[in-house]
């Protein structure tokens, strides 16, 4: 963290005034280390919460007004708005999350009783895709139930934030980031099925390896647009797979049964899709067999897998990511790398054995920096907590 609660406390009373009680927050991002676009499609993911994330400071105001502060943005300043206003708004930029949010709570039946002034840091590098838009929504949902007083899950908020990001930001997205942030835990992956949300928590403190993200630097756009294509893909095989086997989700299917009914699906490229959300729910729920067996070997081969289904069935790669994943799969103690995230650029990881880490970030870097002309990022992952209070 680049800033203490203090100073974000002393910031927060210089921005909005002193006076009344302030109380503040975290809420993680995530790395998901297998099961990559499984979430929509009633699949397993196996993603943690990293330490870096989102904080918020928090202060309840007596009218319906809402100030919000981003020392991240702070070129645009103090962003006033109130809670008759909560309408998604270009030029409301970053504040449409918790706006979102707001929005949710209230078409949900929790209230907002009045409006607040909040203060908002955040530590994930932007566009790298380790899920600064969940945790800040996750972030919003914990700020405003426990200054309202709210009985709300944790599990709930999570749906929450991502019933805003569909419904008010028009980002399509699945279950998955929100629930890592709300519902992380110290040093261990969750392993969800979305199509239940029952977890389980599988300890990652592996002793002889670290789970190293690169920051590719890069973010395609349309971004979200495409992500919800892959989404309407998914959606449209489903719907031809349900023709001839009865089926809730692809997330029901095994390889074989795939096989089986896949020429009933009329496209190719969703045909394509559904295979990689088939392989890949299968592929999930084998790795963390494996990890429970403490076999990281055969973790990391199914990583290596996913990356080559993603690039090739699902294309949610690019250039970048897979140069990273393929210098990666070259260097001697790299268990598993590939590309993380909804893809489109962000981040790989990796699975590292200890003493391979510097060689490995060697390797990478330079002939990173030399094809494509971005420098490469490298953060060692500590596995956090869920959001909580900090105070
Ligand atoms: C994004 C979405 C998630 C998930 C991943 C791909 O991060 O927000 O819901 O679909 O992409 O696994």
């Amino acid at each position: 963290m680049a800033v203490s609660v203090q100073e974000l406390k002393d910031k927060f009373k210089e921005l909005f005034g002193g006076d009344g009680e302030i109380h503040a927050y975290f809420a993680p991002g995530r790395v998901n280390l297998i099961g990559e676009h499984t979430d929509y499609n009633g699949g397993h993911v196996f993603p943690c919460a990293l330490t870096i994330g989102t904080y918020g400071v928090i202060r309840p105001r007596t009218d319906r007004k809402l100030r919000f502060y981003s020392i991240n943005f702070s070129s645009l300043g103090i962003i006033e708005t109130s809670l008759d206003d909560l309408v998604p708004d270009e030029a409301a930029d970053w504040t449409n999350y918790p706006k979102g949010v707001m929005w949710t709570f209230e078409k949900r039946g929790y209230h907002l009783p009045a409006g607040a002034d909040i203060l908002i840091y955040g530590d994930i590098p932007a566009g790298s895709g380790l899920s600064s838009s969940a945790s800040l929504e996750v972030l919003t949902g914990l700020m405003l139930r426990d200054t309202f007083g709210f009985d709300i899950s944790m599990v709930d908020l999570a749906l929450i934030g991502q019933y805003s990001e569909n419904n008010f930001n028009g980002m399509n997205c699945g279950i998955m980031d929100q629930f890592a942030s709300a519902m992380g835990k110290k040093d261990c992956a969750i392993f969800l099925d979305t199509s239940t949300l029952e977890y389980e928590y599988a300890p990652i403190k592996l002793p002889d390896a670290k789970i190293v993200i690169t920051n590719s630097k890069v973010k395609h756009s349309l971004v979200s647009s495409a992500y919800n294509d892959r989404r309407r893909e998914c959606e449209t095989a489903l719907e031809d797979l349900q023709k001839v086997v009865d089926i809730k989700t692809l997330g029901d299917l095994t390889e074989e049964q795939f096989e089986q009914y896949k020429d009933a699906i009329q496209d190719p490229v969703c045909r394509k899709r559904a295979k990689h959300a088939v392989y890949e729910n299968q592929r999930t729920i084998r790795a963390v067999q494996a990890l429970k067996a403490n076999d990281i070997e055969t973790f990391g081969k199914l990583m290596n897998e996913t990356h080559v289904s993603l690039r090739d069935d699902f294309e949610v790669s690019c250039a970048e990511t897979d140069l990273l994943a393929e210098l990666a799969w070259k260097v001697p103690g790299v268990l598993g790398s590939r590309i993380t995230g909804g893809g489109f650029g962000g981040c790989t990881v990796s699975i590292v054995k200890n003493e391979s880490v510097d060689l490995f970030i060697r390797s990478l870097d330079k002939p990173y920096k030399e094809k494509t002309g971005h420098k490469a990022e490298f953060y060692v992952v500590d596995v956090g907590d869920g959001a909580h209070a900090l105070d």
